[in-house]
Protein backbone atom coordinates (compact mmCIF):
# COMPACT_ATOMS: atom_id res chain seq x y z
CA UNK A 1 0.00 0.00 0.00
CA UNK A 2 1.27 3.29 -0.63
CA UNK A 3 1.49 6.01 2.13
CA UNK A 4 1.70 9.71 2.29
CA UNK A 5 4.16 11.20 4.64
CA UNK A 6 5.27 15.35 5.14
CA UNK A 7 8.85 15.08 3.92
CA UNK A 8 9.73 18.66 4.84
CA UNK A 9 7.66 21.93 5.76
CA UNK A 10 8.74 25.77 5.75
CA UNK A 11 7.27 28.86 6.11
CA UNK A 12 7.65 32.64 4.98
CA UNK A 13 6.43 35.80 6.97
CA UNK A 14 6.90 39.46 5.28
CA UNK A 15 8.43 42.65 6.73
CA UNK A 16 8.56 43.43 10.41
CA UNK A 17 5.75 42.50 12.79
CA UNK A 18 3.28 45.05 13.18
CA UNK A 19 2.15 45.66 16.92
CA UNK A 20 -1.39 46.29 17.72
CA UNK A 21 -0.30 49.71 18.62
CA UNK A 22 1.13 50.79 15.56
CA UNK A 23 -1.55 49.16 13.37
CA UNK A 24 -4.24 51.26 15.57
CA UNK A 25 -2.43 54.35 14.98
CA UNK A 26 -1.57 53.51 10.99
CA UNK A 27 -5.06 53.44 10.06
CA UNK A 28 -6.41 55.69 13.37
CA UNK A 29 -8.43 52.88 14.88
CA UNK A 30 -11.10 53.28 17.74
CA UNK A 31 -9.49 50.26 19.46
CA UNK A 32 -6.60 49.30 22.21
CA UNK A 33 -4.40 46.96 22.22
CA UNK A 34 -6.16 45.62 25.69
CA UNK A 35 -9.09 45.36 23.83
CA UNK A 36 -7.35 43.27 21.07
CA UNK A 37 -5.37 41.03 22.82
CA UNK A 38 -8.29 40.65 25.26
CA UNK A 39 -11.19 39.41 22.62
CA UNK A 40 -8.73 37.59 20.48
CA UNK A 41 -4.94 36.87 21.72
CA UNK A 42 -3.07 38.47 18.64
CA UNK A 43 -0.29 41.00 19.59
CA UNK A 44 1.49 41.13 16.12
CA UNK A 45 0.74 40.28 12.17
CA UNK A 46 3.07 40.88 9.48
CA UNK A 47 1.91 42.57 6.74
CA UNK A 48 3.02 42.27 2.61
CA UNK A 49 4.31 45.23 1.39
CA UNK A 50 2.45 46.56 -2.35
CA UNK A 51 3.01 44.58 -4.64
CA UNK A 52 4.26 41.24 -2.90
CA UNK A 53 1.94 38.70 -4.04
CA UNK A 54 1.01 35.38 -2.75
CA UNK A 55 2.57 33.55 -4.64
CA UNK A 56 5.90 35.62 -3.55
CA UNK A 57 5.30 34.55 -0.28
CA UNK A 58 4.41 30.93 -1.41
CA UNK A 59 8.07 30.80 -3.42
CA UNK A 60 9.79 31.13 -0.34
CA UNK A 61 7.58 28.99 2.04
CA UNK A 62 8.28 26.50 -0.93
CA UNK A 63 11.89 26.82 -1.12
CA UNK A 64 12.53 26.07 2.63
CA UNK A 65 10.04 23.18 3.12
CA UNK A 66 12.40 21.18 -0.34
CA UNK A 67 15.45 22.24 1.33
CA UNK A 68 13.76 20.69 4.67
CA UNK A 69 12.48 17.45 2.65
CA UNK A 70 15.69 17.36 0.66
CA UNK A 71 14.36 17.90 -2.52
CA UNK A 72 15.15 19.82 -5.77
CA UNK A 73 12.19 22.15 -7.06
CA UNK A 74 12.43 19.43 -10.73
CA UNK A 75 11.68 16.78 -7.98
CA UNK A 76 7.78 17.96 -7.43
CA UNK A 77 4.90 16.31 -9.75
CA UNK A 78 2.21 18.07 -8.17
CA UNK A 79 1.74 21.53 -6.98
CA UNK A 80 -1.41 22.27 -4.55
CA UNK A 81 -1.88 26.41 -3.31
CA UNK A 82 -4.15 27.32 -1.00
CA UNK A 83 -5.47 30.62 -0.82
CA UNK A 84 -8.73 33.01 -1.38
CA UNK A 85 -5.86 35.91 -2.08
CA UNK A 86 -4.56 34.46 -5.22
CA UNK A 87 -2.28 36.99 -7.17
CA UNK A 88 -4.48 37.07 -9.90
CA UNK A 89 -8.08 35.81 -11.05
CA UNK A 90 -5.94 33.70 -13.43
CA UNK A 91 -3.61 32.26 -13.87
CA UNK A 92 -3.85 30.49 -10.47
CA UNK A 93 -1.15 30.88 -7.70
CA UNK A 94 0.38 27.59 -7.77
CA UNK A 95 0.83 28.23 -11.76
CA UNK A 96 2.87 31.16 -10.85
CA UNK A 97 4.92 29.65 -8.00
CA UNK A 98 5.79 26.54 -10.84
CA UNK A 99 6.95 29.47 -13.02
CA UNK A 100 8.87 31.18 -9.92
CA UNK A 101 10.77 27.99 -8.98
CA UNK A 102 11.56 27.06 -12.74
CA UNK A 103 9.60 24.12 -12.48
CA UNK A 104 9.40 22.74 -16.04
CA UNK A 105 8.33 19.06 -16.56
CA UNK A 106 5.05 19.93 -16.57
CA UNK A 107 3.58 19.05 -12.96
CA UNK A 108 -0.33 19.67 -12.73
CA UNK A 109 -0.76 23.08 -10.42
CA UNK A 110 -3.75 24.31 -9.18
CA UNK A 111 -5.31 26.47 -6.54
CA UNK A 112 -7.42 25.10 -3.98
CA UNK A 113 -10.08 27.99 -2.23
CA UNK A 114 -11.36 26.58 0.80
CA UNK A 115 -10.48 29.78 3.07
CA UNK A 116 -8.85 28.75 6.04
CA UNK A 117 -9.64 25.69 5.71
CA UNK A 118 -7.66 25.47 2.37
CA UNK A 119 -4.72 23.96 3.63
CA UNK A 120 -6.22 21.14 5.14
CA UNK A 121 -8.57 20.53 2.26
CA UNK A 122 -4.99 20.78 -0.44
CA UNK A 123 -3.13 18.23 2.30
CA UNK A 124 -6.57 15.68 2.19
CA UNK A 125 -6.66 15.87 -2.03
CA UNK A 126 -2.60 15.33 -2.15
CA UNK A 127 -2.60 12.34 -0.07
CA UNK A 128 -5.42 11.33 -2.42
CA UNK A 129 -3.09 11.76 -5.45
CA UNK A 130 -0.11 10.06 -3.84
CA UNK A 131 -2.24 6.86 -2.56
CA UNK A 132 -3.76 6.21 -5.92
CA UNK A 133 -0.13 6.27 -7.35
CA UNK A 134 -0.35 9.03 -10.37
CA UNK A 135 1.89 11.11 -8.20
CA UNK A 136 5.15 11.05 -5.86
CA UNK A 137 6.11 14.36 -4.54
CA UNK A 138 3.52 16.75 -3.40
CA UNK A 139 4.30 20.94 -3.35
CA UNK A 140 1.24 21.46 -0.80
CA UNK A 141 1.37 26.04 -0.09
CA UNK A 142 -1.08 27.62 2.09
CA UNK A 143 -0.35 31.98 1.34
CA UNK A 144 -2.10 34.47 1.74
CA UNK A 145 -2.28 38.11 1.66
CA UNK A 146 -5.23 39.18 3.25
CA UNK A 147 -4.20 42.88 4.16
CA UNK A 148 -5.51 43.50 0.43
CA UNK A 149 -9.02 42.55 1.39
CA UNK A 150 -9.66 43.86 4.54
CA UNK A 151 -11.60 47.62 5.27
CA UNK A 152 -9.28 49.20 7.21
CA UNK A 153 -12.24 51.32 8.56
CA UNK A 154 -13.96 48.14 9.88
CA UNK A 155 -12.20 47.82 13.07
CA UNK A 156 -14.26 44.57 14.09
CA UNK A 157 -12.65 42.77 11.31
CA UNK A 158 -8.88 44.46 10.14
CA UNK A 159 -7.38 43.91 13.86
CA UNK A 160 -7.27 40.25 13.12
CA UNK A 161 -5.97 39.15 10.04
CA UNK A 162 -1.87 39.12 8.32
CA UNK A 163 -0.03 37.68 6.08
CA UNK A 164 2.37 34.99 5.35
CA UNK A 165 3.11 31.51 4.15
CA UNK A 166 3.73 28.09 4.87
CA UNK A 167 4.49 24.88 2.24
CA UNK A 168 5.01 21.14 3.08
CA UNK A 169 6.09 18.64 0.88
CA UNK A 170 4.23 15.13 0.80
CA UNK A 171 5.90 11.76 -0.70
CA UNK A 172 4.57 8.34 -1.04
CA UNK A 173 6.27 6.22 1.56
CA UNK A 174 6.56 2.82 2.76
CA UNK A 175 5.21 3.97 6.28
CA UNK A 176 2.35 5.97 7.15
CA UNK A 177 1.86 9.17 6.87
CA UNK A 178 -1.69 10.40 6.90
CA UNK A 179 -4.02 8.80 9.01
CA UNK A 180 -7.06 9.81 8.25
CA UNK A 181 -8.65 12.99 6.80
CA UNK A 182 -11.85 14.83 6.90
CA UNK A 183 -13.13 17.68 4.86
CA UNK A 184 -16.79 18.93 4.74
CA UNK A 185 -18.67 22.20 3.48
CA UNK A 186 -22.45 23.71 4.30
CA UNK A 187 -22.76 27.07 1.68
CA UNK A 188 -26.04 27.74 3.77
CA UNK A 189 -23.48 29.61 5.78
CA UNK A 190 -22.20 31.71 3.45
CA UNK A 191 -23.18 34.98 4.87
CA UNK A 192 -21.40 34.93 8.21
CA UNK A 193 -17.90 35.45 6.70
CA UNK A 194 -17.74 36.78 3.07
CA UNK A 195 -15.80 38.95 0.45
CA UNK A 196 -18.88 39.74 -1.59
CA UNK A 197 -17.84 41.12 -4.05
CA UNK A 198 -16.56 40.47 -7.80
CA UNK A 199 -14.74 41.84 -11.00
CA UNK A 200 -16.82 42.85 -13.65
CA UNK A 201 -16.96 44.55 -16.28
CA UNK A 202 -13.21 46.41 -15.65
CA UNK A 203 -14.69 47.48 -11.98
CA UNK A 204 -15.01 45.53 -8.57
CA UNK A 205 -18.36 45.03 -8.30
CA UNK A 206 -20.54 44.70 -4.42
CA UNK A 207 -18.67 45.17 -1.76
CA UNK A 208 -14.64 44.00 -2.25
CA UNK A 209 -14.02 43.47 1.58
CA UNK A 210 -14.05 40.76 4.27
CA UNK A 211 -17.62 41.03 6.03
CA UNK A 212 -17.95 38.81 9.13
CA UNK A 213 -20.73 38.24 11.61
CA UNK A 214 -17.70 36.88 14.77
CA UNK A 215 -20.19 35.76 17.34
CA UNK A 216 -21.73 33.10 14.90
CA UNK A 217 -18.38 32.11 13.55
CA UNK A 218 -17.57 31.76 17.07
CA UNK A 219 -20.37 29.51 17.73
CA UNK A 220 -19.69 27.84 14.64
CA UNK A 221 -16.06 27.28 14.28
CA UNK A 222 -15.87 26.08 17.85
CA UNK A 223 -18.45 22.94 17.10
CA UNK A 224 -17.69 21.79 13.76
CA UNK A 225 -13.78 21.35 14.49
CA UNK A 226 -14.62 19.58 17.50
CA UNK A 227 -16.85 16.83 15.79
CA UNK A 228 -13.93 17.09 13.08
CA UNK A 229 -11.36 16.05 15.19
CA UNK A 230 -13.32 13.37 16.84
CA UNK A 231 -14.21 11.85 12.96
CA UNK A 232 -10.23 11.86 12.26
CA UNK A 233 -9.57 10.24 15.19
CA UNK A 234 -12.63 7.59 14.90
CA UNK A 235 -11.25 7.13 11.45
CA UNK A 236 -8.01 6.06 12.71
CA UNK A 237 -8.81 4.20 15.99
CA UNK A 238 -6.78 6.58 18.28
CA UNK A 239 -7.78 9.03 20.71
CA UNK A 240 -7.08 12.44 21.90
CA UNK A 241 -5.02 11.47 24.27
CA UNK A 242 -2.59 10.01 21.48
CA UNK A 243 -1.99 12.85 20.09
CA UNK A 244 1.34 14.87 21.24
CA UNK A 245 0.23 18.27 18.98
CA UNK A 246 -2.72 19.67 17.98
CA UNK A 247 -2.22 22.26 15.54
CA UNK A 248 -5.66 24.13 14.63
CA UNK A 249 -6.08 27.15 11.98
CA UNK A 250 -5.56 30.02 14.10
CA UNK A 251 -8.08 32.27 14.10
CA UNK A 252 -8.34 33.49 17.51
CA UNK A 253 -6.95 32.05 21.00
CA UNK A 254 -9.99 31.75 22.31
CA UNK A 255 -11.34 29.59 19.71
CA UNK A 256 -8.47 27.45 19.71
CA UNK A 257 -8.81 27.20 23.29
CA UNK A 258 -12.49 26.20 23.48
CA UNK A 259 -12.19 23.55 20.61
CA UNK A 260 -8.66 21.83 22.55
CA UNK A 261 -10.80 22.19 26.06
CA UNK A 262 -13.49 20.46 23.99
CA UNK A 263 -10.82 17.89 23.03
CA UNK A 264 -9.77 17.39 26.41
CA UNK A 265 -6.46 18.82 25.09
CA UNK A 266 -4.07 20.46 27.41
CA UNK A 267 -2.78 23.92 25.87
CA UNK A 268 0.26 22.46 26.22
CA UNK A 269 -0.14 20.25 23.63
CA UNK A 270 -1.64 22.99 21.04
CA UNK A 271 0.37 24.81 18.69
CA UNK A 272 -0.65 28.59 19.35
CA UNK A 273 1.13 30.85 16.89
CA UNK A 274 -1.80 33.42 16.25
CA UNK A 275 -0.20 36.13 18.68
CA UNK A 276 2.91 36.72 16.67
CA UNK A 277 0.80 35.98 13.35
CA UNK A 278 -2.71 37.05 13.27
CA UNK A 279 -5.35 34.69 11.55
CA UNK A 280 -3.12 34.42 8.64
CA UNK A 281 -6.06 32.04 6.59
CA UNK A 282 -5.18 29.11 4.50
CA UNK A 283 -1.13 30.28 5.36
CA UNK A 284 -2.29 29.57 9.76
CA UNK A 285 -1.82 25.69 10.39
CA UNK A 286 1.34 24.65 8.07
CA UNK A 287 3.07 28.00 9.71
CA UNK A 288 1.95 26.93 12.79
CA UNK A 289 3.23 23.46 11.72
CA UNK A 290 6.75 25.03 10.72
CA UNK A 291 7.11 26.79 13.86
CA UNK A 292 6.84 23.64 15.85
CA UNK A 293 9.16 21.88 13.67
CA UNK A 294 11.95 24.54 13.39
CA UNK A 295 11.65 25.22 17.04
CA UNK A 296 12.18 21.23 17.91
CA UNK A 297 8.75 20.99 19.13
CA UNK A 298 7.38 18.93 16.75
CA UNK A 299 9.70 15.73 16.53
CA UNK A 300 9.56 12.61 14.00
CA UNK A 301 7.40 9.64 15.04
CA UNK A 302 4.67 11.82 16.83
CA UNK A 303 1.23 12.16 16.54
CA UNK A 304 0.16 15.27 14.56
CA UNK A 305 -3.42 16.68 14.44
CA UNK A 306 -4.28 19.53 11.96
CA UNK A 307 -7.91 21.29 11.93
CA UNK A 308 -9.20 24.47 10.30
CA UNK A 309 -12.25 26.14 9.31
CA UNK A 310 -13.19 29.13 7.29
CA UNK A 311 -15.52 30.89 4.89
CA UNK A 312 -17.95 29.31 2.93
CA UNK A 313 -18.59 27.43 5.55
CA UNK A 314 -15.67 25.16 5.21
CA UNK A 315 -13.91 22.86 7.79
CA UNK A 316 -11.78 20.04 7.95
CA UNK A 317 -8.68 17.86 9.86
CA UNK A 318 -6.01 15.49 8.93
CA UNK A 319 -4.17 13.26 11.41
CA UNK A 320 -1.05 12.16 10.77
CA UNK A 321 2.23 10.32 12.15
CA UNK A 322 4.85 13.17 11.60
N1 LIG B 1 -11.58 47.40 19.19
C1 LIG B 1 -12.46 47.87 20.08
N2 LIG B 1 -13.77 47.56 20.06
C2 LIG B 1 -14.18 46.71 19.08
C3 LIG B 1 -13.31 46.19 18.12
C4 LIG B 1 -11.96 46.57 18.19
N3 LIG B 1 -11.03 46.12 17.31
N4 LIG B 1 -14.02 45.41 17.29
C5 LIG B 1 -15.29 45.42 17.72
N5 LIG B 1 -15.40 46.22 18.79
C6 LIG B 1 -16.58 46.55 19.58
C7 LIG B 1 -17.87 46.36 18.81
O1 LIG B 1 -18.12 47.45 17.97
C8 LIG B 1 -18.85 46.24 19.93
O2 LIG B 1 -19.15 47.54 20.40
P1 LIG B 1 -20.63 47.93 20.89
O3 LIG B 1 -20.90 47.01 22.06
O4 LIG B 1 -20.49 49.36 21.25
O5 LIG B 1 -21.51 47.65 19.73
C9 LIG B 1 -18.07 45.52 21.03
O6 LIG B 1 -16.68 45.66 20.67
C10 LIG B 1 -18.39 44.06 21.13
O7 LIG B 1 -18.43 43.53 19.80
P2 LIG B 1 -18.62 42.00 19.55
O8 LIG B 1 -18.58 41.74 18.09
O9 LIG B 1 -19.83 41.54 20.32
O10 LIG B 1 -17.31 41.44 20.25
P3 LIG B 1 -16.91 39.95 20.54
O11 LIG B 1 -16.68 39.73 21.95
O12 LIG B 1 -17.82 38.98 19.82
O13 LIG B 1 -15.50 39.88 19.83
C11 LIG B 1 -14.54 39.00 17.83
C12 LIG B 1 -15.38 40.11 18.43
C13 LIG B 1 -13.13 39.09 18.40
C14 LIG B 1 -14.49 39.20 16.32
C15 LIG B 1 -15.18 37.65 18.20
O14 LIG B 1 -16.54 37.63 17.85
C16 LIG B 1 -14.51 36.51 17.54
O15 LIG B 1 -13.39 36.19 17.86
N6 LIG B 1 -15.17 35.85 16.60
C17 LIG B 1 -14.55 34.81 15.83
C18 LIG B 1 -14.29 35.35 14.50
C19 LIG B 1 -12.98 35.01 13.94
O16 LIG B 1 -12.05 34.56 14.57
N7 LIG B 1 -12.90 35.24 12.67
C20 LIG B 1 -11.72 34.99 11.94
C21 LIG B 1 -12.08 34.68 10.58
S1 LIG B 1 -12.99 33.23 10.49
C22 LIG B 1 -11.99 32.02 10.64
O17 LIG B 1 -10.81 32.13 10.53
C23 LIG B 1 -12.58 30.75 10.93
Amino acid sequence: MIHTRISGTGSYLPGEPVSNAALIAAHGLDSSDEWIVERTGIRNRHLAAPGVTSSDLALEASRRALQAAGRQPGDVDLIIVATSTPDYVFPSAAALLQSKLGITNGAPAFDVQAVCSGFVYAVTIAEKFIRSGSHKCALVVGAEVFSRILDWKDRGTCVLFGDGAGAVVMEASAEPGILASAFHADGSHHGILSVPGQVCGGVATGDPFLRMDGQAVFKFAVKVLADVASEVLTAADMTAAQVDWLIPHQANVRILQATAKRLHIPAERCIVTVADHGNTSAASIPLALDEGVRSGRIRRGQHLLLEGVGGGFTWGATLLRF
